[in-house]
């Protein structure tokens, strides 16, 4: 299935990814590939909230923190590999700890190192497409 849109608006996005949300099940890997600014987080904002776990203002980017958690029981990831410089700093990272109970986990950046992962995934591509335009592709497992 490849599911594609443009949007217009930080809030579009956001919109949409509340949409997309419901049709995700735990367990489930989610990678957001795309430029710097393309709207990996914002879209990460309506996932979040999408999924229950949080509301979308209390979203933010983990660039720094690398890794955010939202929701009580059923736990959504974000992290951001941006800054990881390293594969050891990404091993030290220990991402892998967070297959161990089933979740939602949202990456940024994730193409910068292998992260085997026992969940399915699916991906999300987020172009520029001047000014304020979006084209968001969905890009599922095969
Ligand atoms: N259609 C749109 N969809 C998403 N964001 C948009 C859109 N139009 C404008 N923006 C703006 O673009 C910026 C996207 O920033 P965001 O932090 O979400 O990008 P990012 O892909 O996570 O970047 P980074 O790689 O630095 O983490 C925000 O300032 C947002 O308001
Ligand atoms: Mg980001």
């Amino acid at each position: 299935m490849v599911e594609e849109i443009i949007t217009h608006s930080a809030e579009e996005t956001i919109q949409w990814g509340k949409e997309f949300a419901k049709h995700l099940k735990s367990p489930l890997l989610v990678l957001l590939t795309g430029d710097l600014g393309t709207g990996k987080t914002t879209l990460t904002k309506g996932l979040v909230s999408g999924l229950g776990a949080a509301n979308e203002d209390d979203v933010t980017s983990p660039t720094f923190t690398l890794v955010h958690v939202y929701g009580k029981k059923a736990k959504v990831y974000h992290a951001d590999l941006y800054r990881i410089e390293s594969f050891h700093d990404f091993e030290t990272l220990g991402l892998e700890d967070i297959f161990a109970a089933p979740a939602v986990a949202i990456l940024e950046w994730s193409e910068k190192f292998p992260l085997q992962s026992p969940w399915p995934l699916t991906r999300v591509r987020l172009e520029h497409l001047g000014g304020d335009s979006r084209r968001i592709t969905v890009l599922d497992p095969a």
